[in-house]
């Protein structure tokens, strides 16, 4: 068993001898909190949590958020003691040891890189939408989807594009992407506001009836699946070497962040389900999986064209079956506008991490680079936005998705871990935020974690186990005999 552990001192240190320029202040953080974490998952999956759950999905969006919460008090904490980029990645190190250290990062490539992609591909959806509607320009499906078998599809390109334009936007700089991140929160904010408003009028009670057609085990599934709308806020504390006065504006951003996009989730919801309904499609007393072929068929059938489980636009799709289809064209703009700004900061997370895994010597050096103008880590950006655009040509949203938030609950898991072990370890150190009751909040984020993790898909779990097979291998080729700690005799 490897045991090299940086110390949290030595962290610190490191950081502020090979730091970014810190640019950001609370409101800007929870701004990047919001951006990361309001997009596909709200805007394309609610479709997805509606086949899985049916209206039992209110509860799959409590469950989920609940996760969330428990697990966002646990990163405040960390990252008010240890304020420097590299999130869970940095804490593991600091207390589990490199080699746990490096699992944790090469989960987290899952959750940024792979969310990044997803939310390509969500966007897509509604770049679709929004061209047929405006210019009844019809984007042949060869062009639209990732070449899984039965959707007909070849590439996605509309998704390749956006792609690669948000990883142009950060290759220039934190600052500027900050600004435009902004604006397209805003955007959204309001897009969500006026869906509620709107929808949550004519909520009739007996949509939400049966309450649970598929039974808890669907529900449960559909938490693990909708997990992927409230991930995100983590991706602020990725920005803690960048923020001014990071011990007190990171957790505001991580749970200021948090608390905003979980009300709105919430009201959404319940405006959706109560408004139109939302009923799976089930054939012979089966919830078919969605996105499988049996689905894809199922939907095109008259009787269940119009339901929500069926929408590659969902919300746009509410709007417009309760007549106010001017404006669900306006709300697909939005999310047409907005949901890059899910992709800049899931890129962004993303390339801040492997600066800092390739600042301690377990990737290449070339990659913790600051570019001599622009000051940002420039090649990682290039190398990470390559692979994201590669996954976001070929791959379904649902499970990309899915895959994402199997590394992100193992992230979320450690984190916890972490934030119990240190209050063991090292009880003096100064904590600019504690978690509240840590003994029942931390448990409970661990079996939260774990039981999501369970409750995803086999797919997901699998390429979970594959890719994490091929970390090890990775770490003990180059990682483990080029890491600095190593190197010093740590
Ligand atoms: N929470 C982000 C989304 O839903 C990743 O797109």
């Amino acid at each position: 068993m490897n045991l090299r552990i940086k110390p949290l001192d030595e962290i610190l240190a490191t950081a502020q001898k090979k730091s970014l320029h810190r640019t950001l202040g609370p409101f800007q953080l929870t701004m990047l909190g919001v951006g990361a974490i309001i997009g596909t998952g709200i805007f394309v999956l609610t479709s997805e949590a509606a086949q899985l759950a049916g209206p039992g999905m209110k509860v799959s969006f409590v469950i989920a958020g609940f996760v969330c919460a428990v697990c966002a008090l646990c990163y405040a904490e960390l990252a008010s003691m240890v304020p420097v980029s590299g999130s869970a990645y940095t804490y593991s190190y600091a207390v589990m040891g490199e080699l746990v250290a490096w699992i944790v990062g090469w989960a987290l490539i899952l959750e940024y890189a792979v969310a990044a992609s997803a939310v390509s591909v969500g966007w897509s959806n509604y770049f679709v939408g929004v061209m047929e509607r405006a210019f009844h320009w019809h984007i042949p499906i060869a062009m639209s989807k990732g070449a899984y078998a039965y959707a007909g599809g070849f590439i996605n390109l509309p998704a390749v594009t956006i792609a690669t334009l948000v990883t142009a936007l950060l290759y220039i700089g934190t600052r500027e992407s900050a600004w435009v991140n902004t604006t397209l929160v805003v955007i959204k904010i309001i897009a969500l506001t006026i869906f509620c408003a709107l929808a949550l009028p004519v909520i009739m009670e007996p949509n939400f009836h049966p309450f649970m057609p598929l039974g808890w085990w669907g529900t449960g599934q559909a938490a693990a699946s909708i997990f992927f709308a409230y991930v995100g806020f983590d991706a602020v504390s990725t920005a803690a070497e960048e923020t001014k006065n990071p011990q007190r504006n990171v957790p505001i951003g991580l749970i200021g962040s948090l608390v905003i996009c979980t009300i709105f989730y919430l009201l959404v919801a319940a405006g959706a389900i109560g408004s139109v309904g939302a009923q799976p499609v089930i054939i012979n007393g089966i919830g078919l999986t969605p996105g499988s072929p049996e689905f894809v068929i199922a939907c095109q059938q008259a009787g269940n064209v119009a339901s929500l489980a069926c929408s590659d636009e969902p919300l746009a799709h509410v709007l417009a079956v309760i007549g106010w289809s001017k404006i669900a064209s306006l709300i697909g703009l939005a999310a047409f506008l907005a949901l890059p700004s899910v992709i800049l900061m899931m890129l962004f997370g993303q390339t801040r991490i492997f600066f800092v895994m390739s600042r301690d010597g377990l990737l290449p050096e070339v990659l913790s680079s600051v570019h001599p103008r622009f000051k940002t880590p420039h090649v990682v950006t290039l190398v990470t936005g390559f692979f994201v655009v590669i996954a976001a040509a070929f791959l379904p949203v649902g499970e990309l998705a899915n895959i994402s938030n199997s590394g992100t609950l193992l992230a979320f898991a450690m984190v916890a871990v972490v934030v119990m072990m240190l209050r063991v370890r090292d009880p003096a150190r100064v904590r600019g935020f504690r978690t509240p009751w840590i003994w029942l909040i931390g448990p409970l984020a661990v079996l939260g974690c774990i039981l999501l993790f369970v409750l995803l898909t086999y797919k997901a779990k699998m390429v979970f186990v594959v890719w994490a097979s091929i970390g090890l291998v990775a770490y003990y080729l180059y990682g483990y005999r080029k890491s600095h700690l190593g190197r010093a005799g740590g």
